[in-house]
């Protein structure tokens, strides 16, 4: 099989609803891939955040295979070990009471809104079911997602969105009080706006929205599909915040490769959603939830977090020092690179890659998403591809 293979196949086969990189991805060791060329790449991407333990961690690989080996599904009439131990540590690590699980950022945000909706309309009646999100955020790709996502390009074509989303501007106190009316039953924040180029919410604003919602009995639900599971240098990224929402969505890094989807409930909203309520067939998987158990092991630790703060300090020295880097935003190994004017993301984007680095965009930022556990090499091989394409040395 060679990479123009795939290519054809994949050309002839699959709708083409992305714009992939001309690239066959056939295996991966760490912060490391090759493609079917045997060409090698260092991995500045995760799978858009979710290969957070790299490419098939060994620990990892292990929980998966010898699960998959005792059993793979069975459906959500019957009990199983792993969902309920993953429950239990996920609800040990943050401190929330209840989990529901999915498998993706977008379902775990589908039934975020459910609980809202529902907690709406039996705390202050049917009326009570608007929710409001923030300009260019990202909350995913169905029709309800999509109406929750603040930005008009993803609402085309697809009429009638779901309703009863209200758009406000981040960071503007007065403009999220004006909008909390009594028809509104929760306030959706993602924290650090990964997909609209990795712009971080200021902690004065979260704080204040979270008092706000609490005096006002609105829910505060928290989008951290993309920031949860270690990828800000805290479990949660909330935890820099210092606010504790009422409900927060994970997925992405949870499952280091494995589609996961997962809603935390607070005291308040755990018992919300009842039998029949809300469901899906795969959520809560074996195989999918002893690899994500695994994940826990290793991200939720105390070393590990520093490791990732470590590396986000020496890459955001590295990047800040770049030639054509205007700007680096995010918190910890997330981060949006803005560049001078005449340089297009996306073109240096595909120098980089060419010149073997997997790197992402988000707007007109470069966005970068290693591994969690990228080495200190992997990160010193990849910067060094970067400023060479950023200083027009390499082709
Ligand atoms: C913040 C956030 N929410 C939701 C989603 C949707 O997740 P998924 O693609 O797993 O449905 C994404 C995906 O990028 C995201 O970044």
């Amino acid at each position: 099989m060679k990479n123009s293979d795939v290519f054809e196949k994949d050309q002839k086969y699959i709708v083409h609803t992305y714009n992939r990189f001309p690239v066959a991805v056939k295996s991966g060791y760490g912060a490391q891939a090759e493609d079917f060329w045997g060409k090698r790449y260092i991995d500045f991407s995760s799978g858009i955040g979710t290969n957070s333990l790299g490419f098939c961690n060994d620990k990892w690989v292990q929980a998966v295979v010898s699960q998959v080996k005792q059993l793979q599904h069975t459906s959500n009439l019957f009990y199983t070990l792993p969902d309920s131990l993953l429950a239990e540590r996920l609800c040990k690590v943050t401190g929330y009471s209840k989990v529901f699980f999915g498998n993706s950022g977008a379902e775990a945000n589908e039934g975020a809104i459910k609980i809202a909706r529902k907690y709406g309309m039996e705390a202050k009646g049917e009326h009570c079911n608007r929710i409001i999100t923030l300009k260019n955020s990202f909350h995913g790709r169905t029709v309800t997602t999509l109406s929750a996502t603040g930005q008009d390009i993803f609402h085309q074509h697809f009429f009638p969105f779901t309703e009863g989303f209200l758009y406000v501007p981040a960071n503007d106190i007065y403009a999220l009080q004006e909008a909390m009316d009594d028809t509104v039953c929760a306030v959706m924040l993602e924290l650090v706006q990964g997909e609209s180029g990795v712009n971080v919410l200021k902690k004065e604003y979260v704080k204040e929205a979270e008092r706000v919602c609490r005096e006002k009995g609105i829910l505060l639900i928290v989008d951290e599909v993309q920031t949860g599971v270690g990828r800000t240098g805290t479990f949660l990224c909330c935890e820099h915040y210092e606010v504790r929402p009422n409900v927060i969505t994970l997925a992405k890094g949870l499952g280091a490769g494995l589609p996961i989807g997962a809603i935390l409930m607070d005291k308040l909203t755990e018992n919300i959603l009842q039998a029949g309520d809300h469901g899906s067939t795969f959520g809560g998987n074996p195989v999918v939830c002893t690899g994500a158990i695994e994940v826990l092991n290793q991200v939720a630790d105390a070393d590990f977090l520093s490791a990732v703060n470590s590396k986000s300090d020496y890459m955001h020295e590295k990047l800040s020092a770049m030639p054509n880097i205007t700007d680096v935003s995010g918190i910890g190994l997330m981060f949006g690179l803005s560049l001078k004017k005449d340089l297009k993301a996306g073109e240096i984007a595909k120098k980089c890659v060419e010149n073997g680095l997997l790197i992402l965009t988000a707007k007109e930022k470069l966005r970068i998403m290693p591994p969690l556990n990228i080495s200190q090499k992997e990160i010193d091989i990849g910067l060094n591809i970067l400023g060479e394409c950023l200083s027009g040395t390499l082709l």
